[in-house]
């Protein structure tokens, strides 16, 4: 649906808002959820408060305690439950745990009051979006809000522009295997990276320490014969975490001695109604049958899930280090979100073969050229992310994927 498009993704977020909905259910509806996330399963003595702390190390130490203010600027998985306050009040002690475990607020709210929901999305929303936010329907509304901002505070770092040479454009039509070649931000290390190139993935890693010794960023550019889309399958089937497990050993090591990366942010915003009913709980979503007892203050109000949106963000140098003259970044968006009021219509699917056929005759050429490639890879030891790539943000004690990103500009 997103395809061709840059987006960013939390799968950790996904997981959480799962388990903190498992804490609100009952019944077979409990039992779905618990059969998808497997809680039972976990070998920590619980689960909850494992997600806790696993989301606890992404913040530095010294910054846990002083709440709100750096939460706004700092990696946070945040979350907001929303009942239709017809269908009466909510547990206080239900409440009270999932504020306490997942910093999740969940309040009762009269969903007639449209502006009321708009205050508990993020701002980070093209206006176009704001009537569809509107039509948000009663009576279970989950809203999770994920960002991670990456700090790049060393004095080895500045800012700058590159040319990247964006992926192939679904609506183009043209036939050319050129990409087209734009100037974006960007922002360069010295020190402070790792880098390698796997043979298994056929893609050069570079290794950024994270907002903590238990975070790890890592960037993923696929060499000039595959594309970020061959790397995705890669992803699905778990062979880019078992590359990243060993980094950077079996990997070829390379003597780069700077690294550049665009300097930008993505949000993307998912409807996750489908992807979650797939996963096997399209229970959650009917009305008398979804069990919400865990939730609710009365056990006749009948609530089900109406709509469950994720918001996720990602920020290259943006840990709110205020770097003095800096550009600003280049800022993308993406969603599976209908607009509302205009005619939706896929475009993804009707170019989809064309585009294939332009990355295999792209291949095919850059085949046929790889050894000047490579001589050319040897003399330069400046890395550079020009074409499309993938990025992970890994929780190193775990090797929990927190979020995936694809950028293709
Ligand atoms: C990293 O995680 C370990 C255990 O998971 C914890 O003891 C440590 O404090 C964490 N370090 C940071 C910097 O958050
Ligand atoms: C994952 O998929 C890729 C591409 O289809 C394949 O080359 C690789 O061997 C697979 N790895 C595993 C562990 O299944
Ligand atoms: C989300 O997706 C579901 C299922 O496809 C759909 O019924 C619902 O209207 C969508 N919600 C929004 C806000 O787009
Ligand atoms: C292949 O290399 C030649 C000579 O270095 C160059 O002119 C040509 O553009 C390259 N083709 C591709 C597809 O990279």
């Amino acid at each position: 649906m997103m395809a061709g498009q840059s987006l960013v993704y939390s799968p950790f977020a996904t997981l959480t808002t799962l388990s903190m909905l498992f804490l609100g259910t009952r019944g077979t509806t409990a039992e779905r959820i618990n059969g998808v996330i497997g809680l039972d399963e976990m070998t920590s003595f619980n689960p909850h408060l494992f997600f806790k702390s696993v989301a606890e190390d992404l913040k530095p130490k010294y910054r846990r305690t002083t709440a709100r203010a750096v939460d706004q600027e700092g990696s946070s998985f945040s979350r907001t439950l929303l009942s239709d306050e017809s269908r009466g009040g909510l547990q206080r002690f239900f409440k009270a745990r999932v504020q306490e475990i997942y910093s999740a607020v969940a309040e009762t709210v009269d969903f007639r009051q449209k502006d009321m929901l708009l205050r508990h999305m993020s701002g980070d929303f093209p206006r176009d979006y704001v009537d569809t936010l509107k039509q948000l329907r009663s009576p279970l509304l989950s809203i999770s809000r994920n960002r991670y901002r990456h700090e790049c505070n060393s004095a080895a770092t500045t800012y700058g522009t590159m040319q990247f040479a964006q992926g192939v454009k679904r609506s183009g039509g043209s036939q050319s295997p050129a990409s087209s070649s734009v100037a974006l931000p960007s922002v360069s290390f010295r020190s402070g990276f790792s880098t390698g190139f796997s043979k298994a993935l056929d893609a050069t890693i570079l290794a950024l320490p994270g907002s903590t010794s238990n975070v790890s960023v890592f960037f993923l550019k696929p060499s000039p014969d595959t594309d970020v889309s061959t790397l995705e399958t890669h992803l699905r089937n778990q062979s880019i975490s078992s590359v990243l497990k060993l980094f950077p050993d079996e990997t070829v090591r390379s003597a780069y001695t700077e690294v550049q990366l665009p300097y930008f942010t993505q949000t993307t915003i998912y409807n996750m109604t489908q992807s979650i009913r797939r996963l096997g709980l399209q229970n959650l979503f009917e009305p008398n049958v979804a069990n919400f007892n865990g939730l609710q203050d009365s056990s006749t109000s009948n609530l089900y899930l109406s709509e469950i949106l994720q918001t996720d963000s990602f920020a290259m140098c943006g840990g709110g280090e205020l770097g003095a003259a800096r550009n600003l970044p280049f800022r993308s968006f993406s969603t599976n979100l209908v607009k509302h009021s205009v005619l939706a219509t896929d475009l993804a699917d009707g170019s989809s073969s064309s585009s294939k056929l332009m990355r295999r005759n792209r291949r095919k050429l850059a085949y046929r050229n790889r050894s000047a490639f490579d001589a050319q890879q040897v003399q330069d030891s400046k890395l550079v992310f020009d074409t499309p790539f993938l990025y992970l943000v890994r929780h190193n004690p775990t090797g929990m994927v927190l979020y995936m990103g694809r950028f293709v500009g």
